[in-house]
């Protein structure tokens, strides 16, 4: 495994079981990542893109082992000398690397105990992993505090007294106490108002160049991702169709999927020249994929092989990477 990489995720699959009937029999399986193969370098930010139902916090909750994989490996190279493999890792064994691989979500309240001031809330995972007490751990919540920009008095109260912003911040806060390297960022500003979604996002950032963090950043808004991310996956149905450096994916998408995500963002620009497409339908269902491309239905340039043939993920000349079988043929609208 390079250096530069932090994790690899080969072949994961997380498949989760439909039962049916008095008897609670397996009658199918919902694929929700279904051989996803995608690297997460050092220090990156990569953003995971892609419509509702695609299965980007089921890769996430992969990532950081709140679910065991169906199949596939997430090859580790974090502080520890040597590579391990999360997916194959017991309970036991897993509790070191749960310090150094983190989630934060959408909704901060829902990972606070709201019987818990702040304080004890930031205080909890360096408590459960015996890291510091007394004054020590005062001192290094109080550091955590000033850190995300949370006046340190604040950590008598309660999580409910707070904005949404501030208890994103708490929750920032809760998730960097145990100095991680990667951070499973999922919606993580969805639900803010744009002005504190703008001082969370650059609070991101400034943590990132400080403590060298890397991110998986997940979202359904492609602007913020824009705004974010080094580089950029797209999933739909369960598979990586996607994957390039941002500016390059934003400019010259590859795959008919993310040109019609892209042309959906809003833009101020009136005299823009690509025209939003239309997406119809709904995003398939995984636990009964469309033949071949699971995008066909969809798609606008869809022909005969793409009802029969699955198009890999594969990566072209120069190191962008695609699942259509007429990525080279196709001349895609980017937005600039
Ligand atoms: N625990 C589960 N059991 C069964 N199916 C699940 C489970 N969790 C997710 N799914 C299904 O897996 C698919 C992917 O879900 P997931 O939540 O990962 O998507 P997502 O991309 O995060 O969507 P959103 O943008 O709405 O958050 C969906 O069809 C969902 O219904
Ligand atoms: S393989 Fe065919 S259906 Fe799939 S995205 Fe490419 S052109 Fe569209
Ligand atoms: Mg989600």
């Amino acid at each position: 495994m390079s250096d530069s990489n932090l994790l690899e995720i080969q072949n994961l699959k997380m498949h989760f079981p439909i039962r049916r009937g008095f008897l609670q029999r397996v009658s199918g399986h919902v694929r929700a990542v279904d051989d996803v193969t995608l690297t997460i370098q050092r220090g990156e930010t990569l953003g995971l893109v892609g419509e509702s139902g695609c299965g980007k916090t089921t890769l996430g909750r992969c990532i950081v082992r709140a679910y065991q994989p169906t199949d596939g490996h997430l090859l580790y190279n974090g502080q520890g000398a040597a590579e391990v493999d999360l997916a194959k890792l017991s309970r036991a064994e897993l509790k070191p690397y749960r310090r150094e691989v983190r989630m934060i979500f959408q909704d901060p309240f829902a990972s606070l105990n709201p019987r818990l001031t702040v304080f004890d809330n930031v205080a909890e995972p360096l408590r459960i992993h015996q890291i510091a007490d007394g004054s020590a751990l005062e001192n290094r919540v109080t550091g955590l505090m000033n850190r995300v920009g949370l006046r340190p008095e604040f950590m008598k109260r309660y999580p409910h007294a707070f904005s949404g912003g501030q208890r994103q911040r708490i929750g920032i806060a809760r998730a960097l106490a145990l100095d991680p390297q990667l951070i499973v960022a999922d919606e993580a500003v969805s639900a803010l108002d744009v002005s504190v979604r703008a001082q969370i996002l650059n609070l991101m950032l400034e943590l990132q160049k400080e403590m060298g963090l890397t991110y998986l950043f997940i979202s359904h808004d492609l602007s913020v991702v824009e705004y974010i991310a080094h580089r950029v996956a797209v999933m739909y149905v369960g598979k990586v169709v996607e994957v390039a450096p941002a500016k390059k994916l934003f400019a010259q998408p590859q795959h008919p999927y993310t040109e019609a995500l892209l042309s959906a963002i809003p833009r101020p620009n009136p005299r823009r020249k690509s025209k939003r497409i239309l997406l119809e339908g709904d995003v398939a269902d995984p636990s009964d994929p469309p033949s071949g491309c699971y995008f066909h239905p969809r798609c606008r340039y869809a022909q005969d092989r793409c009802k029969i043939e699955r198009p890999p993920l594969r990566t072209l000349p120069d190191g962008h990477q695609v699942a259509c079988h007429f990525a080279e043929e196709l001349d895609l609208a980017g937005i600039s």
